[in-house]
Formats: structure tokens, sequence, C-alpha cells
């Protein structure tokens, strides 16, 4: 969800504005998600690289994170979403990681669409969690192959990612879900995450749709 700093920049507020203008955009673009007939949908809030900004951004982000799970949680739930978390959840502020758990609880019966949300998520740290754990668990290397290892990852039934949506023109992967993205179509769009619409997210299905994947098959 690139680009809540400059878009709040460009209109002379602080960055905090901008996150929160993000934070508008999702209830439209869940909604299209859904008529759209996607399945799963993952959105990168905060990465564990994220830690790194200004203590005043990342206490507002946190803020903004409880607030907009009071906010949007029971009405994601009437529509039929599940709620998931992906990160390392042990370094989050105790009242983010309840209401993480609360919101996986209220949904884990839906099934009309699938939400991650990444939140202090690194492609890297699932990929070394993955292996440690695996070694906690005493598999010999035979065993690892790649089902293995990605029935280790954070939510092993994620499913592989078909589109990346990359706003405000970044070209970047940025340590998003590495493993998850190894075929995945890429759409780099230069709209700030603010203004990203369900018209734009339309676009990007349809571009998508209109590519042939061969997935290394020739
Ligand atoms: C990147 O823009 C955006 C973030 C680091 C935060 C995104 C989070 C939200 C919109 C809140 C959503 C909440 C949930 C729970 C889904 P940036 O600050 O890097 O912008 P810039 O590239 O213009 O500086």
């Amino acid at each position: 969800m690139d680009g809540n700093g400059r878009w709040a920049k460009a209109r002379w507020l602080p960055r905090a504005a901008g996150h929160r203008a993000g934070v508008s955009v999702l209830t439209p673009l869940l909604e299209a998600a859904g008529e759209a007939g996607v399945e799963a949908l993952t959105l990168y809030a905060f990465s564990t690289e994220n830690w790194g900004r200004p203590e005043t951004e990342v206490d507002s982000l946190m803020t903004l994170f409880l607030e907009t799970a009071k906010g949007k949680v029971p009405e994601l739930n009437e529509r039929g979403a599940r709620l998931r978390f992906l990160g390392r959840r042990g370094h989050l502020p105790e009242a983010v990681r309840t209401a993480m758990g609360e919101a996986e609880e209220l949904t884990r019966e839906n099934d009309r669409l699938h939400v991650y949300i990444a939140l202090n998520y690194g492609g890297r740290a699932e990929i070394v969690d993955a292996a440690r754990r695996m070694m906690e668990d005493g598999l010999s290397p035979e065993e690892v192959d790649e089902a293995t290892f990605a029935s280790y990852l954070y939510a092993p039934e994620v499913p592989e990612v078909d589109l990346v949506i990359r706003t405000s023109g970044e070209l970047r992967i940025s340590n998003f879900l590495l493993w998850q993205i190894a075929y995945a179509e890429f759409y780099v769009t230069e709209t700030l995450w603010p203004d990203f619409s369900p018209e734009e997210f339309r676009r990007a299905i349809d571009s998508y749709a209109a590519r042939s994947r061969r997935r290394g098959g020739g």
C-alpha cells in the first residue's frame, strides 16, 4: 500500500494523514475483490523494516491498526471475509496482537474472500522462521522438499500468488511474500495508494487476465 507518505506530502499533511486516507480505500477495494471472484488477497500493512521509521510514525500506525480493526473487522465479518495475519507477532504491542487474534477468531468460519494482512512481515523472516521450525521438529534433510517447506510458512494455506499490485510506481519486491510470488505476474501503477480505486483494481485484474502464463513451461 505504497504512496501514503507522498499523498500526504502533496497536501501539506502529516504522514499519518496519508496512512489514514489509505485505510479509506480498503472497504471499496475488498468489495470489488469479492465481486470480481478473487479468492484471496494480501495487504502489506507493515514490514519488518518499517520499525526503522520515526517512532511517532510507528506509534501512529499501531494506533491506526487498532482503530481499523475496531471499525472494519465487524464489517468485513458481515461481508463474509476471513481475516488472517502474516508476520512475527512477538514484536507487536500486546493490544495489537489481541485485536489480531480476535479478528481471526471472529471470522474463521467465513469463506467469501480470504484476506491476509502482512503485519510485521518480512519474506526472508518468514523463510528463516520456517527453517527454524523444521529444525525444531527434527526433520531430516530428505524430508525437506518444496511442499514440506511451504507447509511451515506462516499460513500454509496461502495460495500461490497470481498477481502482485504495486502502487506509487515502485519497481521493487521489498521483501513481500518471497516464497509465494515465485510465478506471480506484476501490475505496477503510478497511482498513490490513497487514490487506488476499485476501477483501477479491475483494470489490474483485466491486465492479468489478458496475459499468458507459461511458468517456465515455454
Ligand atoms: C506505505 O506507504 C504504507 C505503510 C507503511 C502503511 C500502510 C498501512 C495502512 C494503509 C493501514 C492499513 C491497515 C490495515 C490493518 C490493513 P509509505 O509511507 O511508504 O508512502 P511513501 O512511499 O509515499 O513514503
